[in-house]
């Protein structure tokens, strides 16, 4: 078995900004509401008739690229961590398409917010066997297109973003990616969801339909009950099965979900508040970009060292909830 580690990170938000009060003007809500439930002030929205989650991750990959002085071609596997595709068949070939990166096998990977976990772990197995030496995992959601914007339980809480990871092969002893711990609970899938609806078309000359999907529909208090009891179990499972203790941890970067939700997991486990990486007050919760959007900014910000100790955790809709522990080796 090889070692895989993560070599370069980038991101990309859209322009448009809009905050609490102008949430407000649309829905009956509060400033005041939304950051005691949340943490959020505000998020970011895409525009533009012709602007889509692939533009958001062709950026992010390109910016991740770039700081390594990488060439698209050099990438071997593509994988698009969205819920929110431009086409049900995947959308990674059009973002293979757009970067440039045309020897790259690519596919979209749907698992909500986990989603990113998801693509590191899958990203991990294909390197650590031999398969592939460069990786691009992107996770990008473009929640707004989904999002009812009269409903004020819901529409507080998305943003839309992208953020890259580049992840490649390295010595057995550089190994970066530690150990992970996947989880579903297919049970509770009607919890949070982008349902599809079946019309059946009534003047057809046989039975045939043609369907929509609807916009997001969470359980909130069942989903927060949801995160706040099983996240820290599995966070404590996989460090267990890697005999890493929570002392031992150095920074802890959850799905950006709710603030509420990230000090309830820290509390639970013992981690000081100074360890949570957390970014959501700016961009809200952005899906399957919000951890390597997380990450991308935590890096800028020099707040992560060599050798340090990350354990990164999605959970949401599926239900879904993945934890994946990494060495930063760069
Ligand atoms: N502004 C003002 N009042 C509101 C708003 C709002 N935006 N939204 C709901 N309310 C009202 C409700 O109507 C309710 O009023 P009532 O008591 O008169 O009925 C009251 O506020 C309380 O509503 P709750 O839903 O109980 O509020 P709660 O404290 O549970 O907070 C929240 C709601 C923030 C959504 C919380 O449940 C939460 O964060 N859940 C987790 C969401 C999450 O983590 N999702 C992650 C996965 S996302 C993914 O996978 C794509």
């Amino acid at each position: 078995m090889r070692g895989a580690r993560i070599l370069s990170v980038g991101s990309a938000v859209p322009n448009l900004s809009i905050n609490n009060h102008k949430i407000s003007e649309i829905v009956e809500t509060s400033d005041e509401w939304i950051v005691t439930r949340t943490g959020i002030k505000e998020r970011r929205i895409l525009t533009g008739v012709n602007k889509s989650v692939v533009d958001l991750a062709a950026l992010a990959s390109i910016r991740a690229l770039k700081k390594i002085s990488m060439k698209p071609k050099d990438i071997d596997l593509i994988i698009l961590a969205t819920s929110s595709p431009n086409d049900l068949f995947g959308s990674a070939s059009q973002l293979q398409h757009q970067i440039g990166a045309n020897k790259a096998a690519a596919f979209d990977l749907t698992a909500a917010c986990s989603g990113f976990v998801l693509g590191v772990v899958t990203a991990s197995q294909f390197i650590q066997n031999g398969s592939y030496n460069n990786i691009l995992v992107v996770g990008a959601d473009v929640l707004s297109k989904w999002t009812n914007w009269s409903d004020r339980s819901t529409c507080i809480l998305f943003g839309d973003g992208a953020g890259a990871a580049i992840i490649q092969s390295c010595s057995k002893r550089q190994n970066g990616i530690l150990g992970f711990q996947l989880n579903t609970d297919g049970q509770k899938s009607d919890q949070l969801s982008i349902a599809y609806r079946n019309n059946v078309l009534a003047d057809a000359k046989w039975p045939t339909s043609k369907g929509e999907f609807e916009y997001i529909h969470m359980n909130g208090k069942e989903v927060y009950k949801f995160a706040v009891s099983k996240v820290p179990s599995s966070i404590l499972d996989c460090l267990d099965s890697l005999k890493i203790s929570v002392q031992d941890v150095n920074w802890m970067l959850l799905h950006q979900a709710n603030e509420r939700i990230l000090n309830a997991v820290a509390e639970k486990l013992g981690i000081t508040s100074d360890k949570i990486i957390a970014n959501l007050r700016k961009y809200g919760n952005t899906s399957a970009a919000s951890i390597p959007l997380a990450l991308d900014e935590a890096l800028q910000q020099s707040k992560i060292n060599k050798n340090d100790i990350i354990v990164m955790a999605g959970f949401g809709a599926g239900l879904t909830w993945a934890t994946v522990v990494i060495q930063w080796k760069c």
